[in-house]
């Protein structure tokens, strides 16, 4: 079975949805272990509770980026994992330290790829007028947010959404895309990209901290 790490800084239910779907049988996957950046994260309690190991590392025990990303991934790379999973991870990741594991990191971002990189998706969809808003699943490469797109789910936006509620609805889609990508991965059915292929995509980044 597909060994698959994930990373997360938040509340966790991406995560949580992947749990679920590995529980119903439906996503043949092990965790390996679960990192986070913030100690508090709901998503390190819904690990343990599901008996997986988790670690949390301080981004300010580290003197920069680089080094604090090249420990993550030392102990995701320890962990035996095969794939590694951002669900609801919220840093940028130093270019030079993720290239090892180009075309077998995910991501799930909640706007329809290309548009709204970066942060606050919900609300700028709001604010252009959009009839359209949807999360994405894409090949994490050194360019944020930038990685080949795999699958989206779209959905309408209503008349009087405001940002909460588009968030909202949108993350149930979020909870059936992810596993659902994962699960192709998982059966052989979805090849993971050649790094080669996808690390012509992006120039080491140089972001702001977010
Ligand atoms: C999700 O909506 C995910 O798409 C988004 O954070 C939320 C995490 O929720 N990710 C990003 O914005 C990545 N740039 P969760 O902790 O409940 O899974």
């Amino acid at each position: 079975r597909l060994r698959v790490a994930v990373l997360a800084s938040g509340r966790g239910s991406n995560l949580q949805a992947l749990i679920v779907a590995r529980d119903a049988g439906q996503l043949p996957v092990d965790f390996a272990l679960v990192g986070s950046d913030k100690a508090n994260a709901g998503a390190l309690q819904l690990a343990k509770d599901a008996g997986i190991p988790t670690f949390t590392l301080n981004p300010k025990d580290f003197a920069n980026r680089r080094d604090f990303d090249l420990e993550l991934f030392r102990q995701l790379d320890a962990s035996g994992a095969d794939v590694l999973v951002l669900a609801g991870f919220m840093r940028v990741i130093d270019g030079e330290a993720l290239k090892p594991w180009v075309g077998r990191m995910i991501n799930i971002h909640p706007s329809l790829l290309p548009k709204y990189r970066g942060l606050h998706t919900h609300r700028r969809a709001l604010e252009a007028g959009d009839v359209e808003h949807g999360a994405s699943v894409h090949y994490v490469t050194a360019e944020l947010d930038g990685g080949p797109v795999i699958a989206q789910a779209t959905i309408d936006i209503r008349p009087g959404d405001d940002e909460l509620q588009l968030a909202q609805r949108l993350l149930s889609f979020e909870h059936q895309l992810l596993p659902a990508v994962l699960r192709l991965i998982a059966e052989g059915r979805l090849s993971l990209l050649p790094p080669d292929r996808v690390a012509l995509d992006g120039e080491p980044q140089d972001a702001p901290l977010q």
